[in-house]
């Protein structure tokens, strides 16, 4: 048995508190769609489950101006009253999701465009196009309205802007973003002339004459640039996060004491999240997991939505009590589930979950969707008791854990722009999917029980001792320099395959792979070769604790060395013999890199290498299948999560007088037995 880790140094609260002092606990609630005789029904049962805070006003934006200018907020005023007299909190949101059918009839322009060039109709939900003027000012203008009634409300806690920006309409190609998009190049390049040498557009004669002539990457015969492609990427991500700051900055300046954020979407590709978080003042995200997704998975997503905003603890804005409706088939929640997908939240970081939603819509595309209250009613149902249960329990830890923190001293590093350049169509290999990869070095230290943070090149990697950088292709200006700095320094850095290939811009940095990195990495790539399906191949380790054969896939490469040292070679195919595994001592550290794509258990004995090297020990040593997480507190006091996601009991040997369990408070020592799809929570005795 490890003794537990030290604190970290890497993650000093930003914030002296938490932000909300409590652990919050809530629903996404839609009186609108029920008479109001129902609305008291509804805050008895709230109370019953335990809720302290709910979403509204999510989607009301036609019920608040049923016409231009013409503004109703009779119906919001009673429930906020309602809710206040009851003691549960507003996450109100700011409604602009849903432009009202008028207001698209009388604006055509707001409906977004499709890369086909087909406009949306509206009649579901997001019908909007980020540069639309017109949505712009109606947005700003009802926000504005609301901020002003309601500021003094005291059920008023939190701003919910808009709703899962870019879900369904990630990007727009429409005129209006035609022109958007050229002010920003404008912005960006300076000249036309930067903007040819930086897109290449001599390559199939696409040079620009007139900054008129640069349109989106609509539809067209072949691939359009990547350089394009890469910049439109990040045009939209940063005109949505402009529609979220249109919003936040009228609810900031007449609001200054409520804080402001939106629901962020797990693994969402569009969105450069690392850009957006400094403008929110608290991260939330939408956690559905699909039955099929490892817990490992949703692990990582709670430890980057944690590590967004340096370790501030984050929300789960929401999750489904039971199925969802809109996967092929929506199987119930097996007993246990809700309270393990729960919990996992706050081992990791979590201040708060909520749920989506309520009350089960009658009509609409979501009727079939799961609520903490089903069509039936009742209290007596399944879900709505493990909601009853979770909510008691929530109480009794929110007074000790809540605002505590996840200290991690291991970091993967992860770029939103490197993501959108590298999965570019056609690139090398259609089978490079960046996330996934991040996934597969974070699942072995996840099943070590080594915390994580997950960083982008522009944090502060003080504090961490091993960082894992899979397909870092593109390097943007700086980040060499940074991990050669990180390494010198003492750090153990591991980075994979078909990195260092190109600049910001997407062009290949010429002289030798892996251009930039070269000197850290002690090598040069004179080949890489993405492989097909059916091809594969063996890395030979022949000493040392890695000892061993292991398949790989995916990709190979042929390197040169410049420095490094081979610690394992492949085993067949032209390259023979030759490195898949180096080392390269740069400074006080080292530097790994891998020319393929091992199999797991290789990389669960590597990353375990590299921890032992890099001084980092296990949270607590765990059976397989059982997640163990620790939060630290301000005074130093530390809980630990136990969370056994196997279907069948587990028991594992905890040090002897060294734990309470929480939240009845009796000594835990010894062997501890852990149900199936079951959680313990200790707290440390000092
Ligand atoms: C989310 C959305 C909610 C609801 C939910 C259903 O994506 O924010 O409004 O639609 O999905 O699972
Ligand atoms: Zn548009």
């Amino acid at each position: 048995m490890s003794s537990p880790m030290p604190s970290a140094t890497s993650q000093q609260p930003e914030r002296p508190t938490a932000l909300f002092g409590t652990l919050l606990y809530g629903a996404d609630y839609n009186p609108e769609q029920w008479p109001e005789s129902l609305w008291q029904e509804d805050m008895r049962l709230m109370k019953l489950a335990g809720l302290n805070m709910v979403s509204i006003n999510i989607f009301s934006w036609a019920l608040l101006e049923p016409a231009l200018d013409h503004y109703d907020f009779s119906q919001l005023d009673r429930l906020m009253d309602l809710l206040a007299e009851h003691g549960i909190a507003a996450d109100l949101g700011t409604a602009t999701a849903a432009p009202p059918p008028w207001m698209c009839r009388e604006y055509p322009d707001i409906l977004p465009v499709t890369r086909e060039g087909l406009r949306l109709s509206y009649g579901s939900r997001q019908h909007f196009c980020p540069n639309s003027k017109n949505y712009r000012r109606e947005a700003a203008e009802l926000v504005r309205q609301l901020a002003l009634r309601y500021r003094r409300h005291p059920a008023l806690r939190l701003w919910h802007v808009n709703n899962e920006y870019g879900c369904h309409v990630p990007a727009c190609y429409c005129d209006n973003c035609a022109v958007a998009f050229r002010s920003w190049l404008q912005q960006r390049y300076g000249s036309l002339e930067t903007l040819n040498e930086v897109w290449g557009t001599a390559f199939w004669g696409q040079r620009y004459g007139h900054w008129e002539e640069i349109i989106p990457p609509r539809l067209t015969p072949a691939q359009p640039s990547p350089g394009l492609c890469l910049d439109y990427q990040r045009f939209m991500s940063s005109s949505l996060l402009e529609c979220f700051l249109n919003e936040a900055r009228i609810l900031r300046e007449i609001t200054p004491h409520v804080p402001v954020t939106t629901n962020f979407m797990a693994a969402f590709k569009p969105l450069d999240y690392f850009a957006w978080a400094p403008h929110l003042d608290v991260i939330a995200f939408d956690n559905y997991p699909a039955r099929s997704t490892p817990p490992s998975e949703i692990a990582f997503v709670h430890d980057l939505m944690r590590s967004l905003r340096n370790g501030q603890p984050h929300l789960v804005m929401e999750q489904a009590p039971g199925p969802v409706n809109w996967r092929p088939q929506n199987p119930q929640r097996r007993p246990g589930e809700l309270r393990l997908q729960s919990l996992q939240a706050l081992a990791r970081g979590a201040d708060g979950v909520m749920y989506f939603q309520w009350r089960q819509s009658r009509a609409g595309a979501e009727k079939f969707h799961s609520a903490v209250v089903s069509h039936d009613g009742s209290e007596q149902a399944r879900v709505f008791r493990e909601v009853e249960e979770i909510g008691a329990e929530l109480k009794q830890l929110a007074p000790l854990i809540a605002g505590s923190r996840v200290p991690a001293q291991a970091a993967l590093l992860m770029d939103w722009e490197n993501w959108w350049a590298v999965e570019y169509q056609p690139g090398p290999s259609d089978r490079l999917h960046y996330w996934d990869l991040l996934h597969a070095y974070y699942q072995p230290l996840y099943s070590l029980n080594v915390p994580v943070a997950v960083v982008s090149p522009d944090s502060n990697w003080q504090g961490y001792r091993l960082l894992v950088a899979p397909l870092l292709y593109l390097l943007r200006p700086g980040l060499a320099q940074k991990l050669e700095h990180f390494v010198a320094a003492g750090g153990t850095l591991l980075i994979t395959f078909f990195s260092g290939i190109v600049d910001a811009y997407d062009r290949v940095v010429t002289g030798g792979y892996p251009a930039e990195l070269r000197r850290l990495l002690g090598l040069r790539v004179s080949e890489f070769d993405p492989w097909s399906e059916e091809m594969s191949n063996t890395l030979v380790i022949e000493e040392g604790a890695l000892q061993g054969r292991y398949a790989c896939s995916l990709w190979g490469e042929v390197l040169e060395l410049e420095g490094a040292q081979a610690l394992g070679r492949f085993a067949s195919d032209y390259y023979a013999g030759s490195p898949a595994l180096t080392v390269h001592h740069f400074g006080q550290g080292r530097a790994y890199y891998l020319a393929t794509q091992p199999e797991a258990p290789f990389l669960r004995r590597l990353l375990q290498q590299l921890c032992q090297e890099a001084g980092l020990a296990p949270v607590l040593e765990a059976p397989a299948g059982v997640e163990i997480s620790r939060r630290v507190a301000a005074d130093g006091r530390s809980f630990y999560f136990l969370l056994n996601h196997t279907r069948q009991e587990v028991t594992l040997s905890l040090p002897a007088g060294h734990f309470r369990r929480l939240p009845e408070g009796e000594i835990a020592s010894g062997q501890q037995r852990l149900a199936p799809l079951s959680v313990l929570v200790l707290q440390e005795r000092n």
